[in-house]
C-alpha cells in the first residue's frame, strides 16, 4: 500500500463543498502558481528545462499560467502532442514505447523532440524525424529499480520502458539526447542512487549526445524536498558531461492543488458503517485501487470509523476506511485530496458513473469558475 503523499488541506481547509457540483475536481490556482513558482525557481537557478507531464495533468484551462512559468510539455502520443501544441507554449517532448508508423509523421511534425525506446524505432522512424526538424533522443532504461512497487517501476524485471543499458555497446546515429524515467513521488536520494548506477554508461558515451532528461517522479514542490541538494546535482551534471539538462516531472506541477468534492448518498452496515459516495475509485481516482493507496479525506476528525466506496457494481470500488465525528448523512459533501495528478486524465463513465466537472478557485481571491461539466451526451458519445 502507497502512502499518500499529501501534506494536508491547506486552503482546501476553508473551501466551502456545497460552491461546486459533486462530483467535482477543484483546483487551486493559487497553490497552482506557488508549485509552478517553485519550479521556475529550480529551473533557473540549475540552468535545467522543466517540462511538464501531460500524461499526469493535461488541464488546459491553465495552459497560460503554466507555460509562463515551464519551458513545455511531454507528450506521450499524437493526441498529447496536438493538445499540446493547441494550448501549452514552449517545447514539445514526445515518448512512446513504440511509435505507430501511420501517426509517426504528425506527431514528428508536432514534436521538436522525439524520443524513441530502442534503438530499433530509432533504426524504424529517424529518417521521417529528422525530415519534420525534429531531435531524436533514446530512453535508457537505467537498470536500477527505486519505485517502492512493480506497477509503477519502469526498471522491474522484464519492464518493456526503455533500453537496457547493459545491452547498448554503441550509441545509435544521429542521437541528440538521452532520457530516463525511473521514479515515482520521490526526494532526492533516489535520484542521486539512479545518476550514480548510470553515470558510468553517461561517462563513457560523453560526446554522443547532446541533452540528458532525467525523467518525471521528483516531487520538487513537495516542502521536504531537498531542492538544493537537486539543483546541486544538476549543475554538477551538467558540468561533468557537458549537456543540456531537462526533467519532466508531472506530480509536481499539481501536488495538493486539487480536492475531488464528492457526497455520501446513503449509509449501510455490514461488519461496521459502509458510506457509498458519488465518488468511484475505479472511474475517477484509479490509483487508489491500482496501487493501491488511501487518499486522504479532507478534515478527517472522529472515532466514528465508515468504509467509503463509490455506487459502481464493483465489489472492490472501495476508497478506504475514514473516521468521521458522527455517521455521516445522506447528502453530506466530503472532499479528498491532492487529485489534480492522474485523476482527470484517467476518468472513465463505467456503470455510467457521472464524470466529475472541473471547478477552478483561487484560495487567495476566493474567485470560483466551473469550467466544465459533463452530461449524458458525454456517455453516449463515447458508445455506439
Ligand atoms: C516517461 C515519464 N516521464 C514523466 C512522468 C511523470 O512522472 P510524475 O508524474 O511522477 O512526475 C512519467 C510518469 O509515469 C513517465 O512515465
Amino acid at each position: 500500500m502507497l502512502r499518500t503523499q499529501s501534506s494536508g488541506p491547506g486552503s482546501f481547509a476553508d473551501f466551502d463543498l456545497s460552491r461546486v457540483p459533486s462530483p467535482c475536481f477543484v483546483v487551486d490556482e493559487a497553490r497552482l502558481r506557488q508549485n509552478l513558482e517553485i519550479l521556475r525557481g529550480v529551473s533557473a537557478t540549475a540552468d535545467t528545462k522543466i517540462l511538464l507531464a501531460l500524461k499526469a495533468f493535461a488541464m488546459w484551462s491553465l495552459a497560460p499560467l503554466i507555460s509562463e512559468h515551464l519551458s513545455g510539455t511531454v507528450a506521450s502520443g499524437l493526441w498529447e502532442a496536438k493538445l499540446a501544441r493547441k494550448h501549452f507554449g514552449g517545447e514539445l517532448a514526445t515518448y512512446a514505447p513504440a511509435f505507430k508508423t501511420s501517426e509517426f509523421d504528425e506527431i514528428a511534425a508536432l514534436s521538436d523532440h522525439i524520443v524513441f525506446n530502442s534503438p530499433a524505432q530509432i533504426g524504424r522512424f529517424s529518417n521521417r524525424a529528422l525530415a519534420a526538424k525534429a531531435d531524436i533522443a533514446l530512453r535508457i532504461n537505467p537498470e536500477h529499480s527505486e519505485a517502492e512497487i512493480a506497477l509503477y517501476d519502469p526498471c522491474a524485471s522484464g519492464s518493456r520502458l526503455g533500453y537496457p543499458i547493459s545491452q547498448i555497446e554503441t550509441l545509435p546515429d544521429g542521437l541528440t539526447g538521452m532520457h530516463l524515467h525511473n521514479l515515482c513521488e520521490q526526494g532526492l536520494e533516489p535520484l542521486k542512487r539512479t545518476v550514480e548506477a548510470v553515470r558510468p554508461f553517461l561517462e563513457a558515451h560523453k560526446g554522443g549526445y547532446r541533452w540528458l532528461n532525467l525523467g518525471g517522479g521528483h516531487l520538487v514542490t513537495r516542502n521536504d524536498y531537498d531542492r538544493g541538494g537537486l539543483i546541486e546535482l544538476l549543475q554538477e551534471l551538467r558540468a561533468d558531461l557537458g549537456v543540456d539538462l531537462y526533467i519532466e516531472p508531472g506530480t509536481a506541477i499539481g501536488f495538493d492543488a486539487a480536492i475531488l468534492v464528492g457526497e455520501v448518498l446513503d449509509v449501510t452496515e455490514n461488519q461496521g458503517l459502509v458510506g457509498i459516495t458519488d465518488i468511484s475509485p475505479t472511474c475517477h481516482m484509479p490509483d487508489v485501487i491500482e496501487a493501491p493507496y488511501r487518499p486522504a479525506l479532507l478534515g478527517e476528525d472522529g472515532d466514528v470509523n465508515v468504509r467509503l466506496g463509490g455506487a459502481s457494481c464493483l465489489s472492490g470500488d472501495i476508497i478506504g476506511d475514514y473516521n468521521f465525528a458522527a455517521a455521516p448523512k445522506s447528502g453530506q459533501r466530503i472532499a479528498f485530496l491532492d487529485q489534480a495528478h492522474y485523476t482527470m486524465v484517467k476518468t472513465t463513465t463505467f456503470n455510467g458513473a457521472h464524470l466529475p466537472a472541473l471547478a477552478i478557485w483561487n484560495s487567495e481571491t476566493d474567485a470560483l469558475r466551473i469550467i466544465k461539466e459533463f452530461d449524458y451526451e458525454d456517455f453516449e458519445g463515447r458508445l455506439s
